[in-house]
């Protein structure tokens, strides 16, 4: 099995520097469709990595009591009540992420996403909770489909044992990028990537502080900002994910104990990680 590794000097290569005379317009206008009632944090979280990622502009579509905790902690971002049309949602999203917090009782909106949504579409956490069923409508899509399954989420996906995914990485992430014609972003220690004609690509940065609530919500912003901004799929998810793990090395290298790294310090810390290695 062909394995290439995502490293420092393929992110330096498809960066994409910001052109001293753009505009809001040309790093990517994204949508977020997370957070619910009680999981505000993952819409916050997620939102302020898209921002903090260079996404040009970023709406956030959640349920309406969520919105002023988000907006306290993301004050760039807009927003949408959860309950308004989706059309109008979608409408001039460069790329839509949705999922982080979003609850299992929304996969309607997962559903009307993959059928209508005709740009870049990243699929995390609850939006994956019923994905399987989905599995017609994700062949007939011809825009790119991006999901960022944990080993858990995988197994549910594929409708086999985490033990299978964990013992199975690699064949597991490829086949299904494969079978259903999308990216498999397969998460954990060494994150796989792999695009839908079956090439694979592993990411060797991050750390056992990345464990904990939140992390994955930081890296779908950031996933979705890099698409945002790059040309093509691939090099932008592989970098969003090389940079947040990274971001998570730096605090490590700052003298933060690995229990003490959060969600939060991932994204406090991108600014100084881009900086550093760009
Ligand atoms: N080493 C390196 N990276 C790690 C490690 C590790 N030991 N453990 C986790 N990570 C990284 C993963 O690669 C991923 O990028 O941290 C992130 C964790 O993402 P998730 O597993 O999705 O966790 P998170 O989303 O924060 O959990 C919150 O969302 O997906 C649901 O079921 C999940 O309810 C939970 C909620
Ligand atoms: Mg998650």
């Amino acid at each position: 099995m062909n394995v290439n590794s995502w490293s420092e000097n393929l992110v330096i290569e498809h960066w994409p520097k910001r052109d001293p005379n753009s505009h809001k317009g040309n790093h990517g206008k994204v949508g977020i469709i997370a957070g619910s009632q009680l999981m505000p944090g993952a819409a916050a979280l997620c939102a302020g990595a898209a921002v903090e990622s260079g996404a040009g502009l970023t709406a956030v579509n959640t349920v309406r009591t969520v919105i002023p905790i988000v907006a306290g902690h993301v004050p760039e971002a807009t927003f949408y009540h959860r309950d308004d049309d989706l059309n109008g949602f979608m409408e001039g999203k460069d790329a839509v992420a949705a999922g982080p917090g979003l609850g299992r009782l929304s996969d309607d909106i997962i559903e009307d996403l993959i059928t209508n949504f005709d740009g870049p579409l990243v699929i995390d956490a609850d939006g994956l909770y019923e994905l399987r069923s989905h599995e017609v409508i994700i062949r007939k899509r011809t825009a790119p489909l991006i999901i960022t399954p944990h080993a858990g989420e995988m197994a549910r996906i594929i409708n086999e044992d985490i033990e299978y995914v964990t013992g199975n990485r690699y064949e597991a992430a490829e086949k299904l990028a494969i079978d259903y014609g999308i990216y498999v972003v397969l998460k954990g220690p060494e994150t796989i990537v792999a695009e839908p004609d079956g090439t694979l690509w592993v990411n060797h940065t991050g750390n056992a502080g990345l464990a904990k609530g939140g992390t994955g919500d930081v890296l779908t912003g950031m996933i979705l900002a890099f698409i945002g901004r790059y040309d093509d799929i691939q090099p932008a998810v592989s970098s969003a994910v090389y940079m947040h793990g990274y971001a998570a090395d730096y605090l490590i290298e700052h003298g933060e104990a690995m229990e003490s790294v959060t969600a939060s310090k991932v994204i406090k810390i991108l600014s100084s990680s881009f900086e550093r290695l760009i």
